[in-house]
């Protein structure tokens, strides 16, 4: 381990974080009542630009009026090259209550970007008395987000979680698809004739796992489009857990349950880390650094390897 010690994210589930339009408000009480760990009330792109003001009142009469239990409100707020977003900011900060717990800033470029989105939401809470700070979320989705990705992972103290954003990455990048997420038909390998698919997302996702991981901050993977196939999303979120990341996004109420299944560790994965836990203290109390597990070897990495996924379980389980 570095001098330098990790820092550990905030401790919440964060398994589904479930979006809705800002200008749909007959699915708030949907949302309020599923079982997302996180709500996304949406003021940005699927809210059309004369639905902003509409948007916006109707996302701060629910937060301050539904009963949203233990879940985690964010509100993803316009992006700063728009002329909503101030506004944004000003009207949320202000008007809903302490139910408010997070903004959701999207298209993120540079550290700047977060900082003065900072600034505004300290003055207004001190101007305000706001016993609770807010805190941010970000989404990487353009070349300079992914580019810039670490200076913003640390760019303030509010931030906790960072999602990729498939959709605006991939029209920034000049990704030749319009799918989001998930596997693209021209991304393969090619052996003996027989095409190998491979994952154009992977670079971005372990790019914004290593900033998150290095700055105590949330990695989360985003929309998967295409809400009829369960499969694919499946799939997609796997490779995400595996990855590190700790939740993925929901478009539609059909994808929460997969999302909490896949980012759930499931009993098996429990329990093996808890063997393997076991037979590395066996190990330690005959003096030994590395044993065998299951015919493998498990050794001191292999304590913190298990410990991920027993934490993970006990703090969801306890949340
Ligand atoms: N949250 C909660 N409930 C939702 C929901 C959501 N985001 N989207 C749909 N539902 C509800 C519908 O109201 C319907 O409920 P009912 O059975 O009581 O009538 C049920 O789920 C089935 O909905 P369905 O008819 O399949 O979907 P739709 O055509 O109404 O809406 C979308 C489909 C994709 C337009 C809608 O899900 C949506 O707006 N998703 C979020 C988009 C978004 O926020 N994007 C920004 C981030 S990428
Ligand atoms: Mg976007």
């Amino acid at each position: 381990m570095s001098f330098r010690i990790q820092p550990t994210p905030i401790a919440r589930p964060n398994r589904c974080q479930l979006f809705g339009p800002g200008s749909r408000p007959a699915l708030f009480e949907k949302m309020a009542a599923s079982a997302a760990d996180v709500i996304n009330l949406d003021l940005e792109d699927s809210v059309a630009p004369t639905d902003k003001d509409a948007a916006r009142a109707n996302i701060i009469t629910a937060v301050n009026s539904l009963d949203w239990g233990k879940k985690t409100v964010s509100v993803r707020i316009n992006g700063l090259d728009t002329p909503f977003w101030y506004r944004d900011v000003v009207d949320l900060l202000e008007q809903c209550g302490d139910r408010l717990d997070q903004i959701m800033i999207p298209k993120v470029g540079c550290a700047a970007d977060v900082y003065a989105v900072d600034a505004l939401v300290t003055a207004i809470e001190r101007a305000k008395g706001r016993a609770k700070p807010i805190t941010f979320e970000v989404i990487i989705e353009s070349a300079a987000g992914i580019a810039h990705v670490e200076e913003i992972a640390s760019a303030s103290p509010r931030l906790v979680a960072m999602s990729l954003g498939a959709a605006d990455f991939a029209a920034s990048m000049g990704m030749q698809t319009t799918g989001i997420g998930g596997t693209q038909e021209n991304y393969y390998l090619l052996r003996d004739g027989a095409k190998y698919w491979s994952d154009p997302w992977h670079w971005a996702q372990a790019a914004i796992v290593a900033a998150c991981r290095t700055h105590g901050v949330l990695p989360v993977d985003g929309p998967f489009g295409d809400f009829s196939d369960d499969d694919g999303y499946r799939a997609q979120a796997r490779r995400s857990a595996t990855l590190g990341m700790v939740g993925k996004w929901a478009i539609h109420p059909k994808q929460i349950a997969l999302a909490n299944e896949v980012f759930t560790p499931s009993d098996a994965a429990v329990a093996e880390a808890r063997e393997i836990l076991k037979a590395m203290d066996d190990a330690k109390s005959r003096g030994e650094g590395a044993t065998v597990y299951k015919g493998r070897l498990v050794d001191i990495a292999s304590i913190k390897q298990a410990e991920v996924i027993v934490k993970q379980s006990e703090m969801i389980a306890g949340a």
